[in-house]
């Protein structure tokens, strides 16, 4: 499955109208980049209006206390679609152990080994996010950590899907569900890449033009 890394609404808007696309991640980076100082609660809930699934919003404060409060606030925006990312951490499981028992959405962001994904999901996330590009900035490859994340939770039968996200290539979503990711996040720029083939295009007018030039 593909989810949408973006919260602008017009891309999110025309990328769902593809009908590919499952849900949306979110993250401070992105809405930073895209928005600027916008209202947080306004962005989510125009994102929310332009696509279906869970969309992900992500805890910005660090204390146990503060995160629990934050989630509460965001969850009640719509408690059937939203997510809260909980960036990983002692006090991030915390939080998220909390968060599952009262039955709540829950995305752990920001991992990047085998380590981290499988005590995330041992607490109950719905999702665990490995971050491939940047464990590979790092010189260590994603692709080893998602197929043993993939195995263990098909042996242990534990529930959390693994969503692959820090995209950078075509190349990163290939691999990932290849390797068994159940959900691959993906910026714009990259799912529109996936549209293009040149030989599609070509063949697609040699076709359209045989038509056009057909004998009358
Ligand atoms: C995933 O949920 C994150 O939003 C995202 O993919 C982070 O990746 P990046 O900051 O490395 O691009």
């Amino acid at each position: 499955m593909l989810f949408l890394d973006s919260s602008d609404p017009d891309e999110i808007t025309d990328i769902f109208s593809w009908g590919v696309v499952s849900g949306v991640t979110t993250n401070p980076l992105i809405i930073a980049r895209e928005a600027g100082d916008v209202d947080l609660e306004e962005r989510i809930k125009k994102v929310i209006a332009v696509s279906s699934g869970h969309v992900s919003v992500e805890l910005t404060t660090e204390t146990e206390s503060e995160m629990l409060e934050e989630a509460l606030g965001y969850y009640a925006w719509d408690k059937k679609r939203i997510c809260v990312k909980v960036p990983f951490s002692e006090v991030g499981l915390k939080v998220l152990h909390q968060l599952v028992g009262r039955g709540i959405a829950t995305n752990v962001t920001c991992m990047m080994s085998f380590n981290q994904m499988y005590l995330a999901s041992l607490a109950g996330a719905t999702y665990v996010s490995l971050f491939s590009g940047r464990v590979r900035d790092m010189g260590y490859d994603p692709r080893e950590i998602i197929g043993e994340t993939r195995a263990i939770l098909d042996r242990e039968d534990l529930p959390s899907k693994i969503i692959v996200g820090s995209i950078r290539h075509m190349m990163d979503v290939n691999e990932a569900l290849i390797e068994g990711a159940h959900i691959v996040t993906v910026p714009p720029p990259i799912l529109r890449k996936m549209l293009w083939n040149p030989r599609t295009e070509s063949t697609i007018s040699e076709f359209n033009d045989a038509w056009k030039n057909r004998k009358k």
